[in-house]
C-alpha cells in the first residue's frame, strides 16, 4: 500500500485479538514514529511500552480508580474544552452514537455506556499497551510533536499489519500509572494506545466515522479565478 492507501486504512480499533506482538516489531514501530519532526528536534516523547503483569498491574488498577468517581482525578491537560459547542458537539455526539449503535447500546443506558468506557482500561484486550509521556515543562508545541510521533506510529502499525487505538481515556490517571511505572511528577501522560491484531469479527471494528469534505475545512487563498488557471 502506498502511504496515502495506509493512512486511509488506519482506524481505531476498540476489539483485539490475544495473539502477542513481538518485542521487535514494537520496537520498529517505535523507530519508526521517532522520525517524525519536532520542532527544533527536540524529540520531547517519552515512551513506556507495557505488557504482561505489569500490563495487568496497571489495567486492574485503572478500573478500580475509574469506577470510584470521587476518586477521579482531574484531566491534566486540556485535551476537550471545558464547555462544548457546536459544530463540535454535533460531531462528537455523532461520533459517540455511532459506536454505542453498534454495540447495541442505547440512549441513556449509562451501566452499558461505563462499561464501554472501561474496555479502554484493559487495552481492549490488545496485548500490548503504550504510554506516551512528556516533561511537564516544556511548550504547548511538544503536544504537536507528540501528535506526529502518535500518528507515525499508527501508520507504521497498519504497514505491519496491526492494529491501533489511540487512547486520551487514561490521561486522567496520569498520577496512578506514574507511580507504577515509576515516572517521576515532572513527567506528564499525554496519551496512552492499544496495539495488537485486530479482531475482525467485534462489530466495534466495523466503526467507520465519516469525515468532512475538503472544501468543507479548507478555504482556498489562490488569488486566482478558475479562469485564469486554464
Ligand atoms: C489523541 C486521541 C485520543 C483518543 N482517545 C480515545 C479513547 O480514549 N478511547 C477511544 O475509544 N477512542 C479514542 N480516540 C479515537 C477517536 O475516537 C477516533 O480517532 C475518531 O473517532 C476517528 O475514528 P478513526 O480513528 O477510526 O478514524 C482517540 C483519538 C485521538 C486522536
Amino acid at each position: 500500500m502506498s502511504v496515502t492507501d495506509l493512512m486511509h486504512a488506519r482506524v481505531s480499533t476498540r476489539a483485539f485479538l490475544p495473539k502477542p506482538v513481538p518485542t521487535a516489531t514494537i520496537r520498529d514501530l517505535i523507530a519508526a514514529a521517532g522520525a517524525a519532526p519536532s520542532g527544533t528536534n527536540i524529540q520531547p516523547w517519552q515512551v513506556h511500552v507495557v505488557t504482561g503483569t505489569v500490563r495487568d498491574q496497571i489495567c486492574a488498577a485503572t478500573r478500580t480508580a475509574a469506577v470510584a468517581p470521587r476518586e477521579r482525578p482531574e484531566w491534566i491537560y486540556d485535551y476537550y474544552p471545558k464547555t462544548w459547542r457546536d459544530p463540535y458537539l454535533a460531531r462528537r455526539r455523532a461520533c459517540g452514537w455511532g459506536l454505542y449503535g453498534l454495540l447495541g447500546i442505547q440512549k441513556g443506558d449509562r451501566e452499558a455506556g461505563l462499561a464501554q468506557e472501561l474496555r479502554n482500561f484493559d487495552f481492549f484486550d490488545a496485548p500490548v499497551g503504550l504510554f506516551l509521556f512528556l516533561d511537564r515543562d516544556l511548550g504547548r508545541g511538544s503536544l504537536l510533536d507528540c501528535g506526529m510521533f502518535l500518528q507515525n506510529l499508527m501508520i507504521a502499525a497498519v504497514d505491519q499489519g496491526l492494529a491501533t487505538c489511540p487512547q486520551a481515556a487514561w490521561v486522567p490517571f496520569d498520577a496512578l500509572i506514574r507511580s507504577i511505572l515509576s515516572i517521576p511528577d515532572t513527567q506528564m501522560l499525554v496519551c496512552g494506545m492499544a496495539i495488537g491484531h485486530a479482531d475482525p469479527a467485534a462489530p466495534v471494528n466495523r466503526f467507520r466515522p465519516g469525515r468532512l469534505a475538503v472544501d468543507e475545512f479548507t478555504t482556498w487563498h489562490d488569488g486566482q479565478t478558475s479562469d485564469s488557471e486554464q
